[in-house]
């Protein structure tokens, strides 16, 4: 058997080799949109650090580097690029007042999840109008289909949202910035500069984050020559696992139970002795602080408040008591325990934590779907070990 840091000697050629569980660490494709180096705690998008990115440019700008593979030049080029995110909004919009209220009607309010709606919407969408194979796509029909997408999140998100709870949907704005926009979609109101900016921030350090598990999903899907709606609609059913993007409602809903600074202690130390994990901490490639909740843990201290300080308590307990029972494993708060902190004092109900963590996300995956499929693709097919009884065995009779 070869080694995992063997290459094939042609491109057809068949390695037979043992990588780690999950794939940890192992190098499945290049590509120039982003890292993460887990040991130094920083991750950017393309050439730059994505904290200083959300620190000095807008979310429209971070997605015309993502689509575009550089930050638009000039004010003039950075406000055509907002403007156009605009008119896509307003373009999805249309599809959206079609669908969601069919999607939504008769559902019981209680059951229905908005991430598994959106699923619904986009597949829809792709269906109704035949979004072809992307191997009979132009690359700009492509290019389209994916910021097509990626508008259609956040409008899909806010009205199937407002529809499950009897409100009326909130048409787009296409004058507003993207995130200010999605969150007034969401509560109907315009946002306070202080809120939108918090939201804008979450949602610039969340465009991307290496080849997480979505992302690989959907370059999965895409690497088949399926078409776009059904890479991004894996990809979100890809988000939706708690181990990955369904998180953050139960790391703050723990924050929330645990209720005073004096409950943290036990509460944490229940938790292992059930044998379970603490939600918000802990991360594949990280084994140091991870950079976004370090900025989030700042913007939540910004604005301040008895449950950021109880939040901050809760972490402290919560770190010394992972060292104390799990040392040398390098846990660390994770994004999901401060966005989730973050995104509710910006006016997103708990329920939307997920899906808005998909309207950033999107961005990143319809990066990677083109990526993917113009540069060189191959069909993922690993191999899996076969551990079942031998084989071939003689088939049985009746
Ligand atoms: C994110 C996560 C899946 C990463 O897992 P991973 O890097 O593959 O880590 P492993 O599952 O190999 O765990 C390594 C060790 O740390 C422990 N561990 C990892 N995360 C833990 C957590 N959140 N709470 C308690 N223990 C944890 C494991 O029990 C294991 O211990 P062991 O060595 O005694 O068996 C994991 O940390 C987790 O489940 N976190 C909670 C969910 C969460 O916050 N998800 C959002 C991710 S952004």
């Amino acid at each position: 058997m070869a080694t995992a840091t063997e290459q094939p000697s042609s491109r057809n050629a068949v390695l037979d080799v043992e990588v780690p569980r999950g794939l940890k660490g192992v190098k499945v494709a290049q590509t120039s949109i982003g890292n993460v180096r887990g040991q130094e705690g920083f991750f950017h998008y393309r050439q730059y650090d994505a904290t200083e990115l959300a620190k000095k440019r807008t979310l429209e700008d971070i997605w015309h580097l993502m689509h575009e593979g550089e930050l638009p030049k000039t004010q003039a080029e950075s406000d055509a690029y907002r403007a156009q995110a605009g008119q896509l909004r307003l373009a999805a919009w249309t599809q959206v007042e079609q669908l969601v209220p069919g999607l939504v009607a008769g559902a019981d309010k209680d059951k229905l999840d908005v991430l598994g709606t959106l699923r619904a919407l986009i597949a829809a969408v792709g269906a109704r109008e035949g979004w072809k194979p992307w191997l009979d796509l132009s690359a700009e029909e492509i290019k389209e289909q994916c910021s097509r997408a990626v508008a259609l999140t956040a409008v899909g998100v806010a009205a199937i949202y407002r529809v499950k709870h009897g409100k009326d949907m909130v048409a787009p704005d296409a004058s507003l910035p993207h995130a200010t926009d999605y969150l007034r979609m969401v509560t109907g109101e315009v946002p306070s500069a202080e809120k939108a900016d918090a939201l804008e921030k979450y949602l610039d350090l969340t465009v991307d984050h290496g080849f997480n598990a979505s992302t690989f999903t959907a370059r999965v899907v895409a690497s088949t020559g399926a078409d776009v709606s059904s890479a991004v609609v894996a990809a979100i059913g890809s988000l939706s696992g708690p181990l990955h993007g369904g998180a953050p409602s139960r790391a703050l809903a723990m924050v929330d139970e645990i209720g005073t600074k004096e409950n943290a202690d036990p509460f944490i130390r229940a938790i292992f002795e059930r044998g379970d994990r603490l939600m918000g901490f802990g991360h594949p490639v990280y084994t140091t602080m991870d950079p976004r909740s370090i900025m989030l843990g700042e913007i939540a201290d910004g604005i301040g408040g008895e449950q950021v300080e109880l939040a901050r308590h809760v972490e402290q307990t919560s770190l010394d008591i992972l060292e104390e029972l799990k040392p040398g494993r390098g846990l660390k708060t994770n994004v999901e325990f401060y966005a989730a902190l973050v995104m509710r004092s910006s006016g997103i109900p708990d329920e939307l934590f997920t899906p808005t963590f998909a309207v950033s996300r999107v961005i990143g995956w319809t990066a990677n779907i083109r990526e993917q499929v113009t540069e060189d693709n191959r069909i993922f097919r690993p191999s899996a070990q076969y551990v079942g009884p031998e084989a071939p065995q003689d088939v049985p009779t009746l």
